[in-house]
Parts: C-alpha cells; structure tokens; sequence
C-alpha cells in the first residue's frame, strides 16, 4: 500500500509494523549492557557508512525486532516511493502545490531533470555560474564600491532559512574562510542587530546581499531598508545615490521584480525557483555570502558532498540507509517511548550554530498537526530538536539527559582531526576533547550502578544521587575532517531523516503555514502600537494592557 495524492497519505498507526512496534514498546525494557554483552557484533552490525560519515547506532535503543519492525514501516508507508516522487520533481508539497528539488541543487553539471516540462539542471548551473563569477570579483578585488575600494565586509541581510543556513556554515567553515573578507549577518527586526551589526563598519568597503526567498519578509526588507539608509548616509552627500546602490548592493530571491523595485540593479540580482525551500535553501544562490567566504571551489565541494549524501538515500536500502534509519529510529523514541525531544550535540566548536539550524529544519518542517491532505494527524509529530557544542553543553544541561525522568535521544558529531593544527610540542587537547565525546555516550548507554557507586566508598545515603541508569540514548556520527563537503553531508543527512519523519507522519514537511497568523497580527497590532485608539481597542484585554504598559513606559 502507498500513498498517492488521490488517495491521501498511508495512517502509520493502521500498519502491520505499527501494531508490532506498540507490542514491542509495550514490554519494552531496554539493556544496552546485556545486549553489547550477549553479542559481540552489535557494534559492527549497527555502524554504517554514509558517504564520508560513519555513524554508530549501535548505542541506540534498538534490538533487532524493533529495527525490523521499523524497516517494516517504512515499506508500508511507502517511504522509498516518497522519496523517489521527491526526487523526481512530483509536487510532494502538496499544500502549496510545488515539487521540492533542493536535491536538484546538487546536481552535477551533466546531469538532467525534466520537471513541469523543463530540465531544471542548466538552470541551476547558470545562476550558479553568476554567483561564481560575483563572488570571484569580490574575492579578487575588482569588484569595487562607489569609490573604488574593495570589499572587505559582507553585510547578508536574511532570516530563517535566508539566514541560518549561510552563517551556521559560515561559522563551521572558518578554515576556509578568505583572510581578508568577513561576512556578517543581519536577521532580527530588534534595531540592535543592525546597529551592532553596522558598528565600525566602513562603508565604502561594504557590500550587502539582501537574501529573501519571497523579497517580502518584513525583517529582512525592513533591515535592507535600515542597511540602504546607513550606508547613504556613512558615504556622504557627494555620491551618486544610484550608483552607491549598484556597487553595494546585490540581491537573492525568487522575486526579481521585487528586488528591482527596491532600487538593486537585476544584473546584481541571483534568482532561484519556488521549489526550493527556505530552510533547504543554502545551497542556492541564499548561500552567496558562503561563497564569497569559502570560494567556488570549495563550495562546489560542499554541493558534491550534498549529493553524495542524497545518492546515498535514495539509492541504499532502507535496512543500512543512513538517513531513513536515523528517521525511523526518531520514530520509535518519539512514538513509542515517550521521547518529546531531540538532542544534537556537536564536539566541534565550529558547529556552533548547526542545532540553531537544525531547528528550522526539523521543526518547521515536521512541526504540524494535519496530514497532507487536511486530515488531523494520528500519532504524536515534531520533537523538540535543540542542542549546543559538547563540552560546553555538559557543565550546563547533561544532567537532565543523564539522572531525568525524560528520555532524551542525542546524536553526537565529532571529527577524527582537529580544525586548526597543533603547534609543535603542545598538548593534543583535541584529543582531550574526543575523550569526552566518548565518555558521554559511554555514560549514557551503560550508566553506573548502584553497586559501582557503593564500591567507590559513597555513603549509601547518597548512594541513589550518584546512581547513572544508562540505557539513554544517543547516535554517534564521525567523520575524518570537518570539510565543506563533510558539512555538505551532514546537512543533507539531517534533511532526509526530516523527510523520512514527515513521510510517516503523513505530514507536508515542506509548508510552513503555522508562521502566517504572527506574520498577520503583527501588521494588524503595529498601528495600536503607535497610538491608534480604534485599533488597540479591537484588541484582547491582555494585549490591550501590554500595549498600554507599552505606551506608558516608551521614552
Ligand atoms: O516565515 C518563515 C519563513 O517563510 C521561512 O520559511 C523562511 O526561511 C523565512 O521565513 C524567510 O523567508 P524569505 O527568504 O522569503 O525572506
């Protein structure tokens, strides 16, 4: 049985598997020591190579039945035809009636794919050709502000999947990083993140690349706004207004027209299409200032290993398919063993910003509570996926993760090699640093007893405090290098366990149709705000009052 759009998507909970996988949560009682004990091949059998990744589930809670039972469930909600529908430029979102091909993005240059009648694959190669182009000129120096110096800062003005993506790969990136560029970003309609932004910044070796999907978000037009209005002024009144604009601005969107409206010349403008989504969308051009930073070249590598990671999916079964795995076992935690969130804990300072943009991905797309074809959902949908940079993380937050009453699935990322070489004869603190990724999902997985706590000594009063359950837990994901196609592949690893998760959800992981109301309210509330007397009255008491509060105490 398979979902079709006539027929609407397959009730996971009406499954064969499912029924197995409720009887086998049922009694469930899971021993991460006894099973490593009683079988020696636990390790071997449950690690699996993704193109460059090497990821251990073995530490997770799984046994075979339940591992067999999840493959199972993916066959009946037909998950590989989903995939390949996806793949194939089918409108799988179905809500806004688009096909989604971020996995297109990534295409080599000689491949083909004929959607809604056209091969969408020299388009991409073009638009990526320009962005190449740009960001080389940029790189090099000949490209120039309004009065001939180069540029030395990149301003991208972007929120959501505009922004989160180009700065966390940024960030993770640094290596890379041109030495005599930096790249900045402004998101938050908060006024401080472009005041802090702008600080100290000199105009004339500023570039902005406004990056808006639908160039009608109202933070990322108000800063642009901002942005135009600083840098007008900081230059001074002897230059040319229209020019200033040209050399300093250029702009990424699907909206051209809008873009040309707002003053950016549309030869300084990057198109992209309606089936790519904002939060899968750095690998357009949304992730020009990345290019800037890194180059083309190593941004091609970053798409290569994008690809890798999707050939990966879409052509291993479902039994050693990385992604699809990961996804059902976020099933099983979530669905079956009461897991309400989700940890992502990198051991790599660079991924600083990875579970920040992890969140939009995940739950933005899985975060709903109706199928694709309207009807309300029938399991629970959308964990909380939130994390922050191991060590960091442990002197603030594992304790919940190891002593709580929640079970909270964590996935570890860590790299064989440090990002920045040691020095001669200095400590290899890097090593330091792995110890503790590994003694953290040692220390979930088997826990302490209590009779290992006594032999320490410990006075049995505190005996039960210092006991560690084990049994929690997590996915360890290695890698050599944390390289820009590595980064390529993690991103796209994490796109499909999404895509996997929605599929059996029955839910459109591609709308984001929850984000309107707020959008709405906000330019319903704004005048309120201001003083109008009328609108604030149409207002619910409690908003009457905080506008009140509001207006009282505005300087
Ligand atoms: O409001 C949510 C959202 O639409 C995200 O999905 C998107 O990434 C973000 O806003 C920014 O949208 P845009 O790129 O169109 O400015």
């Amino acid at each position: 049985m398979t979902a079709t759009a006539t027929t609407g998507p397959v009730d996971p909970t009406t499954t064969d598997a499912w029924q197995r996988l409720a009887a086998l949560a049922e009694g469930f009682s899971p021993d991460l020591r006894g099973w490593f004990a009683a079988d020696p091949g636990r390790a071997e059998r449950l690690t699996f190579d993704a193109a460059d990744l090497h990821v251990d589930l073995s530490k997770g809670l799984v046994d075979a039945d339940v591992l067999a039972a999840l493959v199972a469930l993916s066959e009946e909600v037909g998950l590989a035809e989903r995939r390949d529908a996806m793949f194939r430029g089918d409108h799988v979102n179905v809500t806004e009636d688009r096909a989604v091909l971020h996995t297109a993005l990534r295409l080599p240059a000689d491949a083909s794919l004929v959607v809604d009648g056209t091969d969408v694959v020299p388009e991409v190669h073009e638009v990526l050709r320009r962005v190449y182009d740009f960001a080389e000129r940029v790189r090099s120096g000949a490209w120039t502000g309004v009065t001939g110096q180069r540029i030395r800062t990149v301003v991208n003005i972007g929120i959501g999947g505009s922004d989160l993506g180009p700065v966390m790969a940024y960030e993770a990136l640094a290596p890379y990083r041109h030495a005599e560029i930096e790249c900045r970003f402004i998101s938050n309609i908060d006024p401080t993140d472009a005041a802090t932004t702008l600080a100290g910044l000199d105009p004339e070796s500023t570039l902005f690349i406004v990056s808006s999907k639908t160039f009608g978000t109202l933070e990322t037009l108000t800063n642009a706004r901002l942005c135009k209005a600083w840098l007008l002024e900081q230059l001074g009144s002897g230059v040319d207004e229209k020019a200033a604009i040209e050399k300093h601005f250029v702009a990424v969107s699907t909206a051209l027209d809008k873009v040309a409206d707002f003053g950016i010349d549309p030869a300084n403008a990057f198109g992209f299409w309606d089936w790519v989504g904002g939060r899968y969308s750095v690998d357009s051009a949304i992730g020009t200032s990345l290019v800037v930073a890194i180059g083309p070249e190593r941004f091609a590598e970053f798409l290569a290993g994008m690809h890798a990671m999707d050939e990966h999916f879409r052509t291993t079964d479902t039994a050693s398919n990385v992604p699809a795995l990961m996804g059902l076992l976020n099933i099983w935690y979530a669905d079956f063993l009461g897991a309400q969130t989700h940890a992502v804990l990198p051991y790599s300072q660079l991924l600083h910003r990875f579970p920040a943009y992890l969140q939009q991905l995940t739950m933005e797309s899985n975060g709903k509570g109706v199928r694709w074809d309207g009807t309300p959902v029938t399991t629970e949908t959308g964990e909380v996926f939130w994390g922050e940079p191991g060590t960091n993380g442990q002197h603030a937050f594992y304790q919940l993760i190891h002593q709580s009453t929640r079970l909270i699935p964590a996935d570890f990322i860590a790299f064989a090699n440090p990002a920045y070489p040691l020095r001669d004869g200095e400590t290899d603190v890097h090593e330091l640093f792995l110890a503790n990724f590994l003694a953290q999902t040692r220390a979930l997985a088997f826990g302490k007893t209590a009779d290992e706590v006594r032999a320490e000594g410990t006075a049995e009063a505190i005996v039960p405090a210092r006991v560690f359950t084990g049994n929690r837990p997590t996915a360890s994901i290695v890698a050599a290098d944390l390289t820009p196609s590595v980064l390529g592949q993690l991103i796209a690893l994490y796109e499909h366990i999404t895509f996997t998760q929605g599929v059996v959800w029955g839910i459109d992981s591609f709308d984001q149709w929850g984000v309107e109301l707020g959008k709405q309210l906000a330019v319903q509330i704004s005048p309120a705000i201001a003083g109008d007397a009328e609108v604030a009255a149409q207002q619910d008491p409690s908003t009457r009052a905080l506008i009140d509060y509001y207006r009282a105490h505005r300087r």
